[in-house]
């Protein structure tokens, strides 16, 4: 059984770091919380005045009792993928033989992989109605979907993909509801979140520059993944974001450079934003994090890469919640790239996002 207590966030009480006890409203005292990782607690025990009843109840867990919440504000998409002989051309109608429906969009991808990692994180976004069997892929992956708003006046955002039988594709993207989130949503979702909270967000939602700031205001930590690159990120201001996740053509993009050298584009990021800390994946020659006091780098685990689809979202749901674990850049960076190489292994997007317990299987076996 499993309790959601975060409203009763403002009733818990420090006591230290790993063990508090929560009173009711009415400063009753009440249970007795210890801590089993930053975000879930466990009944130890009661309180009844100054008395303390110990009862192991290992069954309740208490997630987010006033442990950090990680909300992930971006797109939901649908991806109509359309197999044809060749792509359309100007004035003409072609027949294609095959549609697939898939679940995609840069937001919902990496809220899978944050959910996969094991931390329930929160997705916020707008759908229309039609895309409601985005919000099951979302709940089978373990995350919280009730800051997702369904509109009855928007289409939900989508891609129409042309898939040529040589491997070509030409895509249209429209941004239907991610574009219709207005500046009272983003109010609305933040108010439940606060001081020590992380907003992950990318950039295919209206008013991502306000969503920051507000989350910045707040007190959270913000990780932008400034994807796809546009002039919204280009003239953004940095100073609120704490995490930047980039690869290396959007490095190359934002500070102007062009080459493919990690070294050279974290340089470059560190000149253009002092302080931020920058998580740079470059494919298939691996991953660097750098701050202003170490820089870390890990390369790829080898494998036969099938389709490269969301290995960066792999990668960045994997690394962010194992920051939000309170693990290393190290360790984050090494468990993010088993995950994301485990995910290139198999096509699709969010179907080929592994769990975490084949993820740290795998580990297990490299050690
Ligand atoms: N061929 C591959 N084999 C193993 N791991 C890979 C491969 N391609 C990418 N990865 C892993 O996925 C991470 C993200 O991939 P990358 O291509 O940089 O992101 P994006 O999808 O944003 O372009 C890389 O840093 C690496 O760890
Ligand atoms: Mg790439």
């Amino acid at each position: 059984m499993r309790h959601e207590l975060y409203a009763a966030q403002p009733m818990f009480k420090y006591v230290n770091e790993d063990f508090r006890y929560c009173c009711t409203a009415d400063k009753k005292p009440g249970k007795v919380a210890i801590k089993i990782n930053p975000l879930e607690w466990t009944i130890w025990g009661r309180l009844s005045g100054s008395v303390f009843f110990k009862e192991w109840s290992d069954t309740i867990h208490y997630r987010g009792g006033g442990a950090m919440k990680v909300l992930n504000f971006g797109s939901l998409n649908i991806d109509y993928v359309y197999s044809v002989d060749h792509i359309c051309r100007r004035g003409e109608t072609i027949s294609s033989k095959e549609l697939n429906i898939y679940s995609g969009g840069k937001g919902l991808n990496q809220s899978v992989a944050l959910g996969k990692a094991g931390i329930r994180p929160y997705h916020a976004g707008k759908i229309g109605n039609e895309g409601m069997f985005l919000l099951d892929v979302l709940r089978e992956a373990d995350v919280d979907v009730s800051n997702v708003r369904i509109s009855d006046k928007d289409s939900s955002g989508n891609a129409i993909i042309q898939n040529e039988a040589d491997g070509d594709n030409c895509i249209i993207l429209y941004g239907g509801a991610n574009r219709n989130i207005t500046l009272e949503d983003i109010e609305e979702v933040l108010m439940k979140f606060g001081e020590g909270d992380i907003l992950v967000c990318q950039n295919e939602i209206s008013h991502v520059e306000e969503l920051i700031h507000k989350a910045h205001e707040k007190g959270m930590s913000v990780f932008l993944n400034p994807s796809p690159m546009d002039e919204v990120m280009i003239n953004l201001d940095f100073k609120e974001v704490d995490y930047i996740i980039l690869n290396e053509i959007e490095a190359g993009q934002l500070t102007e450079l062009n080459t493919e050298d990690g070294d050279m584009l974290i340089d470059a990021l560190q000149k253009r934003f002092p302080g931020i800390r920058i998580v740079l994946t470059l494919g298939s020659k691996g991953s660097i994090y750098a701050d202003s006091e170490k820089k870390v780098r890990h390369p790829i685990f080898p494998v036969h890469a099938v389709d490269t689809t969301a290995a960066g979202d792999t990668f960045l749901g994997y690394f962010i919640a194992n920051i939000a674990m309170k693990k290393t850049p190290e360790e984050a960076l090494r468990i993010a790239s088993m995950a994301s190489a485990i995910a290139v292994t198999k096509s699709g997007a969010a179907p080929s996002i592994p769990a975490k317990e084949q993820v740290m299987d795998e580990l297990v076996k490299k050690t």
